[in-house]
């Protein structure tokens, strides 16, 4: 469970967290790139990377030794914004003793910000949004000829299909894929769309090559990302029909099935699912590949009609029951997960208890949960108060994160004398004498080390579990 975290599928460890690139041929410049944000951004710094490494940059994870700094920004709640203000605060200190130093901005805030970070705030020398990473190297060199460098052009194309990303800082076992960027669905509340412009599928061959060339290189667990994973299309328009008679149609179920096939070997994760487009063949295929792991995150947002509706969410409570239904009739193994906010413009008392009592109906194995946070230029904004004081926001948030851990309690528990298939990621981080790993449903393991390796699939039989961690012993 994560509250007010940065986003889901990235722990708050991982915020803030310097991405090490490996040099072609190595110019002597140093660099610091630290990722904020969702799973999307840290893929996208992956790129960022491989971008840069190209041109010869080693990494540091010093901003004291760094020549450029850069970090890839989230903007999806103020908290998350002011974060990373904070730190560039401190790097702009740091630029007045050192002025030679380069201080970037890239992802969502960049986007959202534009030049105002350069000249109403002064923060730093170079802007450049999410579709503009190819640009990286010529606008650093332009700020190292002592001027100030903008580019954040949204691309209705850029997917960086073939671009390589550099894995280096990755433990070697689980991967991002990003098969989709943009977002053309228009939440009330969310600023992803201004932020990374519209929806766009990349070429389902390079990514099943990427999948294939990290299988071949050892991984065991890929995760496809994208806003709305559920409306990839390849080769067709966003009302179904054929672009090109001549070239195959892709949907997300046929993808996975691409991928599944293709590397039999690995895991396969997907985030995120949106319940307006979530269709039975995903979870038919779930069920059909072994290789397909047993989880949805389904985020639900609120179980209220009339909060949907001024969400502009696209799907009923009923809807969303519907799916929830389809989903324990054809793949009842599948864990299911979601996101709440609390407190969304005009929010009753009576409709939140709706959304206590939806959560209680569903029983989620896991949720994220947030306060509303305003965002500028949504729709939200522009249309509704956010009147629901904090201190009700606030009491809403525990009162939904109560009735979850009770929830992920009783659904994790019913785990205990079953035997699991763990995929080994490392050390605990409570003991070293014990590793942790993952099951299909995306349940955490922490069992004695004895003779498994990490980076393996492991028999596990569960004997004991807390709200969020099953505690089990190898088997055999
Ligand atoms: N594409 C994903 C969500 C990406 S943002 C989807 O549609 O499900 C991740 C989560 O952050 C959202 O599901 C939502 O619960 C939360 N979120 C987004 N904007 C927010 C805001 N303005 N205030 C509070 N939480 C927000
Ligand atoms: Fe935001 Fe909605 Fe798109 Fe998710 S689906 S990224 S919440 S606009
Ligand atoms: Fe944040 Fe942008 Fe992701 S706003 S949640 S980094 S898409």
């Amino acid at each position: 469970m994560q509250l007010e975290a940065g986003d889901k599928t990235i722990d708050e460890s991982r915020q803030g967290e310097a991405t090490m690139v490996k040099t072609k041929s190595g110019t002597g410049k140093k660099l610091l790139l630290e990722s904020y944000g969702c799973a999307m951004n840290f893929s996208d710094s992956e790129i960022v990377a491989s971008i840069l490494s190209e041109e010869g940059f080693t990494t540091t994870k010093d901003a004291k030794e760094a020549d450029v700094i850069l970090l890839n920004t989230c903007s999806i709640r103020e908290k998350a914004e002011d974060k990373i203000r904070n730190r560039l605060l401190a790097f702009k200190n740091m630029k007045l003793r050192r002025p030679s130093l380069i201080v970037g901005v890239l992802g969502c805030m960049a986007e959202r910000l534009k030049e105002t970070l350069l000249e109403q705030e002064k923060l730093v020398d170079l802007v450049v949004g999410p579709d503009a990473y190819r640009d990286l190297p010529n606008l650093i060199e332009h700020v190292g000829t002592g001027q100030k460098a903008v580019n954040v052009l949204l691309s209705r194309e850029e997917t960086y299909a073939e671009i390589s990303p550099v894995r280096l800082n990755s433990n070697g076992i689980n991967a991002y894929i990003s098969i989709m960027r943009g977002c053309d669905n228009m939440c009330s509340f969310c600023v992803v769309p201004f932020t990374r412009g519209r929806e766009r599928s990349r070429n389902p061959e390079s990514i099943v090559n990427e999948a294939k060339e990290l299988a071949a290189n050892g991984y065991k667990e890929v995760t496809l990302l994208g806003q709305n994973v559920d409306s990839y299309k390849w080769n067709l328009t966003k009302k179904g029909e054929v672009k090109d008679e001549g070239l195959p149609t892709v949907s997300f179920a046929q993808l996975m099935e691409m991928v599944a096939k293709a590397c039999p070997g690995l895991w396969i994760r997907f985030s995120t699912s949106h319940p307006k487009d979530l269709t039975d063949e995903v979870a038919e295929v779930i069920v059909k590949y072994d290789n397909i792991c047993n989880y949805i995150h389904l985020p639900i947002q609120s179980g209220n009609n009339e909060i949907l509706k001024k969400m502009n969410r696209g799907y009923t409570r009923e809807w969303y029951l519907n799916r929830i239904e389809a989903i324990r009739r054809i793949a009842p193994k599948c864990s299911i997960s979601t996101d709440i906010i609390t407190g969304f413009c005009g929010e009753t008392d009576d409709q939140h208890a709706e959304t206590l009592s939806l959560m209680e109906e569903v029983r989620f194995d896991m949720a994220y949960m947030f306060k509303y946070s305003e965002r500028p230029k949504t729709l939200a904004e522009r249309k509704y108060e956010d009147d629901i004081p904090e201190a009700t926001k606030a009491k809403r948030l525990s009162e939904v994160i109560e009735v979850q851990m009770k929830s992920s309690y009783d659904r994790i528990k019913k785990y205990v004398g079953t035997i699991q298939t763990v995929l080994v990621e490392g050390p605990s981080k409570k003991s070293e004498d014990d590793y942790a790993g993952r099951t299909s449903q995306n349940s955490m393991v922490v069992f004695p080390k004895g003779n498994a390796e990490k980076g393996t699939f492991v028999e596990v039989r569960i004997l004991d579990c807390t709200t969020m961690t099953l505690k089990g012993e190898l088997v055999g």
